[in-house]
């Protein structure tokens, strides 16, 4: 398939850049050109968002697409101006140029930045096939996109690259694979695929989303320093440019039009283990209790392969799980839930009713002989549900009945790039036929690959949300396209207990984060191979930071449960999920502003400090919100590291020692205190110990280490399921500090929203007093409050009534 699909990036032969266009018709905020036989539109449809798409041969404009879930965008101020050859399409924030002939197209922002210009001489247009072979042509030409590269401007983005963080002459594969064995820093394309750059200019962002589900490729400046490549193999010439100027304003933009991560159960954030696989009921019930009797949180357990029938999807296995409901309901008590796996293969089994049923209602993917594509999985030879088939996804949601019933709480997609064993690390040939697409149209696989994994995710997210429509869905993908995030969390696949996988997982969670997809995690310990003591309790350590933790480790690997390897480690490892468990009110507030805003929960420096370009290539520390930074050890044997912080200042977690930035530092980091670094005056919401997330409530500590400036976090909360927040059962707080000539005022403001959580204590926790302070006072009146000398730090109850309560301490 390659050979027939190689696309080179610049120098392909057939590629005609569009020439001449005229001005065919427009309204309020759409321009309708024709160049040649392609019709070209160009819409603005927010202030800083606009699209362009390109239809050769007279097809009719469509933009209907897997990556998108906001069509309308309401009413637009856009105002038209035409001067001789050029038209201009202009927002309260940005202008579009377009340039008739020949037909190219350049964005300047109101601050006169230009952006996303075409490159002057190839523009954009179409490259066509010599052949006329039945296998390419339903793919039609392969649209071509040169945008000139700005001085200065720098790639970012991607997906899940593992990398590095800069993306500044690359070349870019999009086509999701399950490399066989794993795979290394080298490797480009990986399980998911989000064709999707972010731009950073002088310290201002811009992003481009080049929608196509096929075979893309970016080449980002290496060919050519100035200018970047955006192409596929066939299929629509269809982009979007966010104009910024913040990463933040081109997340928050991007994720309005591919949609949001939803607000997540409450227990997922929680600590989750897994291994492939538990493989019986008493090897579930030994894991859970280890947790308990180890006084390590817990709150979820896996079921890998093994607790199907012969893997056949939506079946048990009687005899390693003989009575799932009594396992699942004694886990609950124990506060565990449980999570199934769920692959896209379905045996070939007369006497399997999903496959005859499936194949009865015709919902499985065909040859280009129009026969039911078959290829061996785990199972043995497999049929594959056509999830481009809206009757296919829902029947697909309907079967995971049989596992919801049991009492499972969340399904955890894999293999479904899809990845095939024949021949081994193969996806599903481009020819073959997904028939019966939302139009009823049919489609050949090469037009639809990359969102296959994304279809099967939605599938499972909607099935969940008809079978339990009171509970929010917990979906796991490995694989999946643009938009992915509003339909599961993606983990990363199988990375190897290996050093340079612990520091390949930052970037690859950044590059994530910067396009989109805020709620991923890798597998916490390595999966392929046998981890090791020191390497387990630092990737433990890197781990409690990670949006979605779970530990995970492959068949026949040396066990890599917390206490594996006695001590120290296993008491690293407590420590480091302890404090996982304590930072959940801290990083469900983060999800909140991530379903609200598309903000990463774990973010490069450059979302926060897009201004400082040293921020660019920091790519093995990361900011959980904008209170704490973390910059893991990855190498063994090693206590020290350098860090860089940026402007600010900001206090070591371990021993408050404080450092003001822009500062590159040398840290000592002992087995058991990772690099953590507190952002003044910026209040992190602390819960109690608890062993799983239903435990308790009491009390929420509100951490600060004040010094002269000022800072504002925010605390949310909600029932932790449902979706009662939708109709205001929440409750919001601003959380803000200042000090000024030794005077530290803290505000904690009234609630918003009408939940009220069950807890009955706030208390405020303030770090760095050198001595006691001379007068404490809440609302204006004294308040008891303890001073830890030793500590330098001065706790005191707040009440929780709600109300906004200022603090005023005076050192
Ligand atoms: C794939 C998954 C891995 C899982 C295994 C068995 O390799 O990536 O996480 O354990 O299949 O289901």
């Amino acid at each position: 398939m390659a050979a027939i699909f190689e696309n080179p990036p610049q120098s392909g032969s057939n590629y005609e850049p569009l020439g001449a266009a005229e001005l065919v018709d427009h309204d309020g905020r759409t321009l309708r050109l024709k160049a040649g036989s392609t019709i070209v539109e160009i819409s603005a449809l927010a202030p800083d968002l606009f699209r362009v798409g390109a239809f050769p041969d007279g097809s009719p404009p469509r933009y209907d697409s897997e990556a998108i879930v906001k069509q309308d965008w309401g009413p637009a101020e856009v105002s038209m101006e035409r001067s001789g050859g050029r038209i201009t399409l202009s927002t309260s924030a940005v202008a579009a140029h377009v340039s008739l002939d020949p037909l190219r197209i350049s964005f300047v922002d109101a601050s006169g930045r230009a952006l996303a210009a075409d490159d002057e001489e190839l523009g954009m247009g179409f490259s066509r096939r010599p052949d006329a072979d039945v296998f390419t042509q339903p793919l039609g030409p392969a649209p071509r996109l040169y945008k000139r590269r700005e001085e200065g401007e720098r790639y970012f983005g991607c997906g899940e690259r593992t990398s590095g963080l800069e993306k500044t002459g690359s070349y870019q594969i999009f086509w999701n694979v399950d490399p066989p064995l794993g795979h290394t820093a080298s490797f480009n394309n990986l399980y998911t695929s989000i064709p999707f750059s972010l731009s950073m200019t002088s310290g201002r962002a811009h992003g481009l989303l080049f929608d196509n589900p096929g075979r893309v490729e970016f080449d980002l400046a290496l060919e050519d320093e100035g200018r970047a490549y955006y192409g596929a193999e066939g299929g629509n010439l269809v982009y979007y440019v966010f104009c910024g100027p913040t990463p933040r304003d081109v997340l928050d933009r991007y994720t309005e039009l591919t949609g949001r991560t939803p607000m997540p159960p409450l227990w997922s954030l929680g600590n989750q283990q897994c291994r492939y696989s538990y493989m019986d009921e008493a090897e579930v019930r030994e894991i859970a209790r280890g947790f308990r009797e180890q006084d390590i949180p817990c709150d979820v357990i896996y079921l890998d392969i093994h607790y199907m029938d012969g893997y056949r999807v939506f079946t048990w296995n009687d005899e390693r799980f003989p009575d799932p409901d009594k396992l699942t309901s004694d886990l609950w008590e124990e506060g565990f839930r449980v999570v199934t796996i769920v692959d896209p293969g379905v045996k070939v089994d007369e006497d399997y009713p999903v496959y005859t049923e499936g194949r009865e209602r015709d919902l499985f993917c065909k040859t280009r002989e129009n026969e039911e594509f078959h290829n061996v999985v785990w199972p043995g030879m497999c049929a594959f549900p056509d999830f481009t088939n809206p009757e296919t996804r829902e029947w697909w949601g309907e079967n995971h009945r049989a596992l919801i019933d049991r009492g499972v709480a969340g399904i955890w997609c894999d293999m479904n790039e899809p990845a095939l064993f024949v021949p081994h690390g193969a996806t599903m040939p481009g020819d073959a036929v997904h028939p019966g697409g939302p139009d009823g149209e049919a489609r050949r696989h090469a037009q639809v690959h990359n969102a296959y994994g994304s279809l099967m995710a939605r599938s499972v997210r909607e099935g969940l949300l008809r079978l339990r429509p009171n509970e929010r869905p917990f979906v796991i993908t490995r694989a999946g396209y643009a938009g992915l995030q509003r339909h599961a969390l993606q983990w990363t696949g199988d990375n190897t207990s290996w050093w340079e996988h612990l520091w390949m997982s930052m970037p690859q969670l950044q590059n994530l984060g910067l396009s989109g997809v805020a709620w991923t995690g890798v597998d916490v310990g390595g999966f392929w191979g046998d981890t090791n003591a020191e390497l387990l309790a630092r990737f433990t350590e890197f781990g409690a930071f990670q949006p979605f933790w779970r530990n995970h480790s492959a068949l026949g690997t040396r066990r890599q449960e917390p206490w594996a390897f006695g001590e120290p480690y296993t008491s690293v490892c407590r420590k480091m999920l302890k404090l996982r468990q304590r930072l959940l009110p801290y990083l469900y507030s983060l999800f909140e502003e991530c379903h609200r805003t598309g903000a990463p929960i774990l973010r490069p420096l450059l979302f926060e400090y897009p201004e400082d370009e040293t921020t660019y290539t920091a790519d093995d520390e990361f900011l959980l919100g904008d209170a704490l930074l973390v910059a893991p050890i990855t190498r063994p044997g090693i206590e020290h590291r350098h860090v860089y912080l940026p402007r600010g200042c900001w206090y070591h977690y371990w021993t408050g020692e404080r450092f003001d930035g822009p500062a590159h530092i040398l840290v000592h980091a002992p087995l058991g205190e990772p690099p953590l670094y507190l952002r003044a005056n910026t209040a992190v919401p602390m819960g109690p110990d608890a062993s799983h997330t239903g435990e308790s409530v009491d009390p929420l500590t509100l951490l600060l280490h004040p010094t002269e400036g000022a800072g504002e976090s925010s605390l949310y909360e909600d029932a932790g399921d449902g979706f009662g927040y939708e109709d205001g059962e929440y409750s919001r707080r601003t959380l803000s500090c200042e000090e000024s000539a030794g005077s530290v005022t803290v505000r904690v403001g009234a609630r918003e929203g009408s939940f009220v959580p069950q807890r009955q204590q706030l208390r405020l926790e303030v770090r760095g007093f050198g001595s006691a302070p001379e007068s404490v006072a809440a609302n204006g009146e004294g308040v008891e409050s303890s001073y830890d000398e030793v500590a330098g730090i001065l706790a005191l109850p707040l009440g929780e009534t709600g109300d906004a309560i200022t603090v005023e301490i005076l050192r």
